[in-house]
């Protein structure tokens, strides 16, 4: 590594060591999920911060940042990277690409426009996603499927699915079974509605440390060119489409606010993680249990806006020589 990269590293570091110290000393937290148990039962006070840049690839972890926490929604992401692969276009016949401006498990939609969900990020869009993985195959075999493909991005064999969180999910479901029920109703499901939920389930009971779903981002923050390997089946127009989403979904019915304050495509999941992309610069990955109103981590959108704010980083128009 030369100096200039060595001082860049630094510099990030101590941003980011700064950023976890002063959220640390928060009392206000926000609430941690209960309406699935298991999640009920994870520390509000934990918070882990993961930074990979492009340019160096070389990880920059503060706090609770290698600690595992359940990705729950973020998951989203990549069932739809494994969906696209399977299936390409034609998966846009069963599921739609507009925000859907109401909470990700609402239902209401659902019933005015035939079964088709608004959006692959919402409940109703993952769990078609989860059919179409599922296609031809077993509840465990699906579920091997994103682990492979988790673990392959991570590049880290130890992520895993989460068995506790997984069974307090399939205990509680009966808001996604509804979700799934209805689908089936319209025609917008293939497999059983048991077995589509399950695999959903164990989707979201995957478990990663904010380092892992860090460099996992990298296929987006790359635009689709994973450093140290080539991967030909996540291409950059691909990568490109899914940052869309997640700019216009990723935080459900706080999508837009979330596009004012922070401008960086990212996903939210209501284990309190949150995975950032800013395209072709870094990939962002933080963690604090506790959510606002929305199901969004309300300290881990908190990091994010101080993080963009220091580093100039967004979307809409980079401010040049800030990091
Ligand atoms: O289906 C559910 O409700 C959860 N497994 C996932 C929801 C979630 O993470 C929403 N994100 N903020």
């Amino acid at each position: 590594m030369s100096e200039a990269s060595d001082a860049k590293h630094r510099r990030l570091q101590e941003l980011v060591d700064d950023i976890v110290a002063r959220l640390a000393k928060e009392t206000e937290r926000g609430e941690v999920a209960d309406y699935i148990p298991e999640l009920a039962k994870v520390d509000p006070n934990r918070f882990g911060m993961a930074i990979v840049p492009v340019d160096t690839g070389r990880a920059v972890v503060a706090g609770d940042g290698d600690v595992p926490f359940s990705i729950q929604s973020i998951s989203k992401v990549f069932s739809l990277t494994l969906a696209l692969e399977k299936v390409g276009e034609a998966l846009w016949k069963r599921v739609n690409r507009e925000p859907s401006g109401d909470p990700f498990n609402s239902i209401v939609q659902l019933e005015y426009e035939k079964g088709v969900p608004r959006n692959p990020f919402i409940n109703a869009g993952a769990i078609v996603v989860a059919d179409v993985i599922m296609e031809g195959l077993s509840p465990k075999d699906a579920t091997n499927d994103m682990l492979g493909l988790c673990r392959r991005l991570a590049h880290d064999g130890s992520v895993y699915v989460d068995r506790n969180v997984a069974r307090s999910e399939r205990l509680t479901g009966a808001r996604n079974r509804a979700l799934a029920q209805f689908m089936a109703a319209e025609g917008n499901l293939r497999g059983s509605v048991e077995d589509v939920v399950t695999t959903y389930f164990n989707h979201c009971s995957i478990a990663m440390t904010c380092r892992q779903l860090a460099t996992a981002g990298m296929y987006l923050a790359c635009a689709g060119i994973p450093i140290g390997a080539t991967d030909a089946s996540i291409n950059a127009d691909r990568a490109r489409r899914l940052m869309a989403l997640m700019m216009t979904c990723g935080q459900y019915d706080a999508s837009g606010e979330f596009a004012f304050r922070i401008g960086i495509p990212s996903k939210s999941g209501v284990g309190g993680g949150i995975l950032a992309v800013m395209p072709g610069v870094a990939s962002i990955a933080v963690w604090s249990p506790g959510l606002d109103a929305k199901g969004n981590s309300l300290l881990g959108t908190r990091a994010l806006e101080e993080l963009v704010r220091a580093t100039g980083w967004s979307v809409f128009g980079r401010i040049p020589d800030r990091d």
